[in-house]
């Protein structure tokens, strides 16, 4: 069978990574035949591959049936636009758009179900997190009624900021922490267990670098259900955390330094409390360590699955659309912060869009005035 040709867009850290991981045939139904980045420069990071001076002459080169975007969030939505709309194959690094608003205009432009749309979601092949969200869908927690989830070992010196014009700016970057760390988790946070309707949030702004965009994000989300939710992130604490709690009708799920626990109730909690005659006691619980080990193929994975859905037609693992929920959250999260006021979902992408916009024009750091 004919490898089908792929081309990286942007040559950084992320999109040397992946050119390599092609070259080194970890892929095997993925070639790569071309390369390009805003700098000449980075063509030295892959002497191997054609070099083409610019993504719209690598998505007119005939060179490629498929792109990997990896360059700066603003322009996955135009680059990723343009590779669609000649017919190529689409796999987008995270996250898929800066902003709703243009998220809806890159999804817009797939408009052929026989081309592959697909994001760079690797964290979703990681076992743990699929043991969970099976855990939520074949009912084995029952009704969820609080998910706590506190993601600071995102943790990023001053040298990682200063590392690229673009980074935690409004104008180069469109956030901080929200728009580049957390898309994954987000991400997580709605494939594992829906999206919220409402959401209230407290950002904080260059608390721990001198930067404009939040490095720190305390997040409140509501359920149609009744559900609710802690969402809690940073990139300045150290040593930081990631623990994600769920408490459930059924008991209660703790996931922290890659150990699944589950402690399942006797009886449902809700009914425990009803029928109990006990004034303080609580259902007794059994503890079962879920069987998980790894964190799955991730990056690798999700590449040998885009190359499978253009193959043979293999459901994605994540489909770009996808892509647009996570982006919301991070917008209605900034926007809860910018307006000191819950944001109700679905969010309205043009009046984000204007509050981004508005954070650009006045932004020290930027160029459009
Ligand atoms: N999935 C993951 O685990 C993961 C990890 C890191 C980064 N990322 C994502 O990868 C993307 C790139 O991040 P990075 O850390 O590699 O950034 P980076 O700054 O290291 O690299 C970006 C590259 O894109 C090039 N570039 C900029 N504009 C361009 C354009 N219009 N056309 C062609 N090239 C252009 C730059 O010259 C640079 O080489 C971001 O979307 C980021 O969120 C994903």
């Amino acid at each position: 069978m004919n490898k089908i040709r792929i081309g990286v867009i942007g040559l950084g850290n992320m999109g040397r990574v992946h050119a390599r991981t092609l070259l080194e045939d970890k892929v095997p139904g993925l070639q790569l035949t071309a390369v390009t980045d805003a700098v000449a420069k980075a063509a030295e990071a892959v002497p191997e591959v054609t070099f083409l001076p610019t993504p719209e002459a690598m998505i007119a080169s005939g060179k490629v049936d498929a792109v990997l975007i990896a360059t700066p969030h603003f322009s996955h939505t135009t680059i990723g636009i343009a590779a669609l709309e000649a017919g190529l194959h689409v796999l987008v690094e995270k996250p898929i758009s800066v902003h709703k608003a243009d998220a809806e205009k890159l999804i817009a432009a797939h408009t052929n179900p026989k081309q592959v749309f697909a994001a760079m979601f690797n964290q979703r092949t990681d076992p743990y997190y699929i043991a969970i969200r099976e855990m939520v869908r074949d009912g084995t927690l029952g009704p969820v009624r609080r998910i706590s989830w506190t993601i600071t070992n995102w943790f990023r010196t001053a040298a990682y900021y200063a590392s690229g014009s673009w980074r935690a700016t409004w104008e180069g970057e469109g956030g901080g922490i929200l728009l580049n760390q957390c898309p994954h988790n987000l991400d997580l946070f709605s494939w594992m267990f829906g999206q919220p309707q409402r959401v209230r949030a407290f950002c904080q702004f260059g608390r721990y670098h001198d930067i404009e965009v939040e490095d720190d994000v305390t997040g409140y989300f509501e359920y149609t259900n009744g559900t609710t939710a802690t969402f809690i992130a940073s990139t300045g604490e150290a040593p930081g955390t990631n623990r994600l709690e769920v408490a459930a009708e059924n008991g209660r799920l703790i996931l922290e330094n890659d150990k699944l626990v589950f402690n399942q109730n006797e009886m449902p909690m809700s009914e425990f409390c009803r029928t109990s005659k006990e004034a303080f006691f609580m259902p007794k619980t059994v503890e079962k360590v879920i069987a998980v080990s790894g964190h799955g193929e991730q990056h690798v994975g999700i590449l040998r699955n885009f190359a499978e859905a253009i193959a043979d037609g293999k459901p994605l693992i994540a489909p770009a659309e996808e892509g647009i929920l996570s982006v919301e959250l991070a917008n209605a999260m900034l926007l809860s912060s910018f307006e000191d006021r819950p944001v109700d979902l679905p969010m309205n992408g043009a009046v984000y869009e204007q509050a981004l916009q508005g954070k650009i024009a006045s932004s020290a750091r930027s160029h459009v005035k």
